[in-house]
């Protein structure tokens, strides 16, 4: 039987598996799931069969019996891109499209864990805030799952796709007049005084799914860890998960270090950029974030504390880049891979491309970027930034004529 609980990072203080809470009630620090590392069996890791989240069970909250709620998410490709690399200028680099995930977003890996412990806790329902995916991903499993699913979104602020997706799949939707950081305060106190199920990643269990995204980095690069691993933030919820999973190898001794975790933001809304820069513990919340990279326009992170010590303990950077930056690596990144993101997934891109810049990056080393949401996510954005088709007769000559 494995033994977990969970755990403050802030004060220490413990709470069983199964108590709902999603900030310690002693301090109000960030929730972390801690198992005892000493009773898991390694084999069942490194040897483990079958594909994506569930794969790596051993390493999940929950017992062997537990029937996950599940669609198949994770066990995404880890590109090898040598034609972006050369054109960034470094010789060993990899993207792992976690818009391949079967909703269009990494979302699917914390959802999976998220809504199997709900309904393992019996919850009457499941709510979140979001810029998107997040609210597409748990309509999903909610609709898998059989239980009614609540989603505040800030109005006029989410991209088309992924409101088809939360529509679609039965959620009952509030377009907020307000931004995310509004839309987050009001679902965290609607979700403890109605005891409805919060999923964003304030929420430990969901976190636990993410972290198998450094599971499949590793192993797919046959149990090594690249040297850095870069990837857009804005809760700041992925970054911290992928740490937590690559500390673990390194605990449970399957892997001796931990790559670089690089977290890039949008420079309209950065404030664990500037906390990191400035050598702060704390973030200073921005009121107006503004980005065309819609997932990630977040002024008031609630995973800051956990980012800013994956960052730093890790001797990774934050770094920040503009919305044009982000425009020109996501058609880069289409144009020389053939791999479509949406404009948050492509700050990872822009990121490593400036750093690179920078000289903060080194040119041989091995990175991967993370690439987090499809490019059909946002089709909006596509038609801004891209030649419109051409209207013509339908005549071989007159297409000829025109043909670049
Ligand atoms: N990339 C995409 C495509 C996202 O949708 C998000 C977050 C992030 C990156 C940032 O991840 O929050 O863990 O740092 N989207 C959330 C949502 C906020 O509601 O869908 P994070």
């Amino acid at each position: 039987m494995k033994e977990y609980d969970v755990k403050c990072i802030r004060c220490g203080a413990r709470f069983p598996k199964d108590d709902i809470v999603y900030t310690c009630r002693k301090c109000g620090g960030l929730l972390d799931i801690k198992y005892d590392y000493s009773k898991l069996d390694l084999e069942r890791i490194v040897k483990a069969k079958g594909e994506g989240v569930w794969k790596y069970r051993a390493l999940l909250p929950f017992d062997d019996e537990t029937t996950p709620i599940t669609i198949n998410e994770g066990n995404t490709p880890l590109y090898r891109c040598d034609r972006l690399a050369q054109a960034i200028g470094i010789d060993d680099l990899w993207v792992k499209h976690e818009g391949l995930n079967p909703s269009g977003s990494f979302k699917d890996r914390g959802m999976t864990v998220g809504v199997t412990k709900g309904v393992e806790l019996g919850v009457k329902g499941v709510a979140c805030a979001s810029t998107g995916n997040t609210s597409a991903s748990l309509a999903i499993f909610a609709a898998k799952a059989g239980i009614p699913c609540y989603v505040l979104l800030p109005k006029g602020k989410v991209a088309l796709g992924k409101v088809a997706q939360a529509m679609m799949h039965g959620a009952q939707i509030f377009s907020l007049r307000g931004n995310f950081d509004d839309a987050l305060r009001v679902v965290r106190v609607l979700c403890e005084e109605e005891s409805i199920y919060l999923l964003n990643s304030v929420n430990p269990y969901r976190l636990e799914g993410q972290k198998t995204i450094a599971f499949e980095v590793a192993e797919k690069l046959g149990w090594a860890v690249p040297d850095r691993v870069i990837l857009p933030v804005g809760n700041a919820g992925n970054i911290s998960a992928i740490f937590k999973g690559f500390l673990e190898l390194k605990t449970l001794g399957i892997a001796d270090t931990i790559p670089r975790m690089t977290g890039i933001q949008a420079a309209g809304a950065k404030p664990i950029v500037n906390a990191f820069k400035e050598n702060k513990e704390e973030i200073i919340p921005e009121d107006k974030p503004e980005t065309i990279a819609s997932a990630i326009r977040i002024g008031n992170p609630v995973n800051a504390a956990k980012a800013l010590h994956a960052i730093r303990s890790s001797g990774g950077v934050a770094e920040s880049v503009s919305d044009e930056e982000i425009t020109e690596a996501q058609l880069l990144l289409a144009r020389v891979e053939g791999i479509g993101v949406e404009p948050a997934s492509a700050a990872s891109i822009a990121g490593l491309k400036k750093l690179v810049e920078m000289g903060e990056i080194e040119r041989d080393e091995r990175i991967v970027c993370i690439t987090t949401g499809h490019l059909l996510k946002d089709p909006e954005r596509v038609i801004e930034i891209c030649e419109a088709p051409i209207e013509v007769d339908a005549d071989v000559e007159v297409v000829r004529k025109m043909l670049k």
